[in-house]
């Protein structure tokens, strides 16, 4: 970063030599910012050992012969010594010395310099570095404390602005991140993150300490209680000055801690697990993501820091029994249904992959209690149609398009502001399909250029219902209208151009909410209640297909695919395979929570290609990619139109595709809605060539390229996978199970 250098320094003075004093003096000769250091204080014996260390090159006792002539001077003594030091040195100040301080505490210290000089003066700039350790004295200080710590300044309006940028660029050369701050806000903001932990600390042992019976405690004291007391090993002055000096704030936090404390003592006496977990729940999940917290971001951490390759060996057969995770479209509707319910929300068979996860934390942050994901188990409290809350910072949605739609209809509705962010791919996608009509019930949504994210929704409750003819198919749009609708003041319909999938409109059947059907329109009345049930999310179909797909076109094979979602508006991917003579069959077809459900059987087979029928398009929309695989190794031409809705999913998966098509030997001409693949099937073993092919972040592109080695002739290479772990977080190593053979490389 680039910012004005200090000015160059000759005599500096700090005024006392602890932890912080020296690690100061220690940073300027690091850093060679001034030409000598006086070191003063009360102890002599501090101070020659500062001497003898090489952190100071004078040592003085007295104040007021040190400070003449200095350029900068640095209290670092305990707190409650400011106003005597002050007062001690003010008569013997040149009028150009700049005075700083690290002092915990500003008001205190403000007012001490207002007592002494009778007005602030401009030239003294009240600072706080946030960084330290339990550890005290001349020796303990390091050159580097400071580095990559933030350092909070107090200026006032009096304050010199040059004097500002010299005391500024001095930590910033030191490594520290400097913050301008209120002394006020300074004051609460610490009393909360800092002293309030340290009265707690010092008590905690206090009171075990003179417990006679407890000292075993100490004895076997574990990571528990070291974690939690560490610093009450802190110096004792120093804290009993702070205490002194904050005591409103620091009361009014330990006020608040006492009531939460109180609160959580009831939970635990009444044995009341939902308060409980709640509490400690929103903790752990608060901790966890604390950085993120403190940068006013919600509760996001991007789980993939790293390019992930995918290297795939050729050839195999595929077998095996294999059941494959949760479908995510089901997965994310449950977390949102569950959260906006009455009562707890029981979800089985949840898929833990990175835009369920996404979902599931932007209602976290909202303020619903979810305890889970464990094992695909989640369990949700609910918090009624009205009781979710803003969230802390703006909703990171990462990859995911569904949460991000799906929530701009329940969030238009609601009595806050919130903004929805999300990846790169995510941020190119278009949002204007969700909120212009949403725009026409009432709601105020502000998007990026061109209809892209960030959404900026400004929440109206109090919307009105309407009539929308869906100009492209889209359950996200409809599912998006519907949320809506839960919360208008008339009744909203939606009139979709071609079927989509419908669990939205199941799910909210689950939860006890009228929907009304009927044809190619789907209505819903305003301000009815949802009421918790419990759901068993089946496998996911568009994860099963990649094996469908695997089973069909690699020799000698056969699979069974467990639990598959069959819902009839997923499963036109089987219907385009059996049209392309596919061998699959449904066996043990079963209703779960308002879902059918099969087992799969998928065998061999010897492929030819169609044109595809396009009322199929939407009800395969996510598995064109690795149908356009099948349709590789099949005979003959296959060719796709009415498909231009792919051309804006995670990536344009009609270039995407044809591109890495060609690479790997495939005739596959793109057109505006769809392409035509020229078959290499038939009595050919090996169809695709080889080679590296590029999945532009696309979890379905990187998995249909590495079932494509079934049939290839060599390795294929495919670059940018992380993405997979957003809708099957376990592909490889399932993949690994029936047969297929994929390494992975952080790159
Ligand atoms: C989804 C709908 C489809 C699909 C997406 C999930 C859903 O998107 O591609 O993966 O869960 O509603 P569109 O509505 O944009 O077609």
């Amino acid at each position: 970063m680039i910012f004005p250098p200090p000015v160059p320094l000759s005599k500096v003075v700090i005024i006392g030599v602890g932890l912080i004093g020296s690690s100061f003096a220690r940073a300027l000769k690091k850093w060679h910012l001034c030409e000598q250091i006086v070191g003063c204080g009360r102890s002599f014996a501090t101070l020659e050992e500062g001497l003898a260390l090489g952190v100071l090159d004078v040592a003085e006792t007295d104040m007021r012969r040190a400070v003449q002539g200095a350029d900068l001077v640095f209290l670092a003594m305990p707190i409650g010594a400011t106003e005597n030091v002050l007062a001690a040195i003010a008569p013997f100040l040149d009028a150009r010395t700049i005075i700083t301080d690290v002092g915990s505490v500003k008001g205190s210290v403000i007012e001490a310099a207002r007592r002494v000089f009778g007005t602030v003066p401009a030239n003294f700039i009240p600072g706080h570095p946030i960084a330290g350790s339990e550890q005290s004295g001349v020796a303990a200080g390091q050159a580097d404390l400071f580095c990559h710590h933030k350092v909070i300044l107090t200026p006032l309006p009096e304050s010199s602005t040059e004097a500002v940028h010299q005391v500024s660029a001095l930590w910033k050369v030191m490594g520290a991140e400097v913050i301008l701050m209120d002394p006020l806000a300074h004051d609460n903001v610490l009393a909360a993150t800092s002293h309030l932990p340290h009265l707690l600390a010092f008590s905690l042992v206090d009171t075990l300490a003179k417990d006679d019976e407890n000292l075993d405690i100490f004895r076997y004291a574990a990571g528990g209680f070291r974690d939690f007391t560490r610093i009450a090993a802190s110096d004792p002055t120093m804290w009993h000055d702070i205490f002194q000096a904050n005591t409103p704030a620091i009361l009014r936090v330990l006020d608040q801690f006492t009531s939460g404390l109180n609160h959580l003592r009831t939970a635990v006496e009444m044995g009341d697990s939902q308060e409980m977990m709640g509490i400690f729940t929103r903790a752990q999940v608060a901790r966890e993501h604390f950085s993120n917290m403190l940068s006013k971001r919600a509760y996001f951490k991007p789980m993939k820091q790293k390019q992930t390759e995918f290297i795939v060996q050729v050839g195999g057969t595929v077998s095996g029994r294999l059941r494959v995770p949760g479908d995510k479209s089901i997965s994310h509707r449950s977390i949102i249904l569950g959260s906006i319910a009455e009562g707890q929300t029981e979800i089985e068979g949840f898929l833990e992959g990175e835009d369920a996860l996404a979902t599931l934390q932007a209602f976290r942050d909202m303020g619903v209690v979810i305890e889970g994901p464990h094992h695909g188990r989640v369990k949700i409290y609910g918090v009624g149609l009205h009781g979710l809350k803003a969230p802390p910072g703006p909703l990171y949605l990462g990859n995911s398009g569904t949460s991000m739609r799906l929530l701009a209809g329940l969030l238009a509705a609601q009595a806050f502001t919130v903004t929805l962010i999300g990846d790169e791919s995510l941020s190119k996608r278009p949002m204007g399909r969700v909120a212009e009509p949403l725009r026409l019930m009432g709601a105020n949504i502000s998007t990026g250029d061109n209809g892209k994210p960030p959404l900026v929704i400004t929440g109206n409750p109090a919307m009105q219902g309407i009539s929308y003819a869906m100009p492209m198919a889209s359950a996200q749009v409809k599912s998006c209208l519907l949320l809506a609708g839960l919360y208008a003041n008339s009744p909203t319909s939606v009139i979709e151009p071609a079927p989509t999938r419908d669990h939205t409109e199941r799910m909210l059947k689950g939860f006890g909410v009228q929907v009304q059907q009927d044809g190619a329109r789907v209505s819903i009345q305003g301000g009815q209640e949802l009421h918790a049930c419990f759901i068993d999310i089946p496998a996911d179909i568009s994860s099963a297909a990649f094996f469908i797909v695997a089973a069909s076109i690699a020799k000698n094979s056969e699979i069974i695919l467990e639990h598959v979602g069959i819902n009839p508006t997923r499963t036109g991917v089987i219907d385009i395979l059996r049209l392309m003579g596919a061998r699959i069959d449904m066996e043990n077809t079963r209703e779960v929570g308002g879902e059918p459900v099969a087992d799969l059987r998928v065998r061999s087979a010897e492929l030819t290609g169609i044109d595809i029928p396009e009322h199929l398009v939407p009800l395969a929309i996510d598995e064109f990619p690795v149908i356009f695989i099948a349709a590789a190794c099949a005979t003959g031409v296959t060719r796709l139109t009415g498909a231009e809705e792919l051309r804006v999913k995670e990536s344009d998966r009609i270039q995407v595709m044809a591109d890495g098509l060609n690479v790997l030997g495939i005739s596959a001409q793109p057109v505006a809605d769809g392409i035509v693949i020229q078959g290499r099937g038939g009595t050919n073993s090996s169809v695709f060539t080889g080679g590296e092919v590029h999945s532009h972040g696309d979890h379905r592109i990187a998995m249909s390229f590495s079932v494509a080695s079934l049939r290839s002739a060599d390795t294929i290479r495919i670059s940018d996978c992380a993405n997979v772990a957003t809708s099957f977080p376990s592909f490889v190593d399932q993949a690994g199970r029936m047969g297929l053979r994929i390494m992975t490389r952080e790159v």
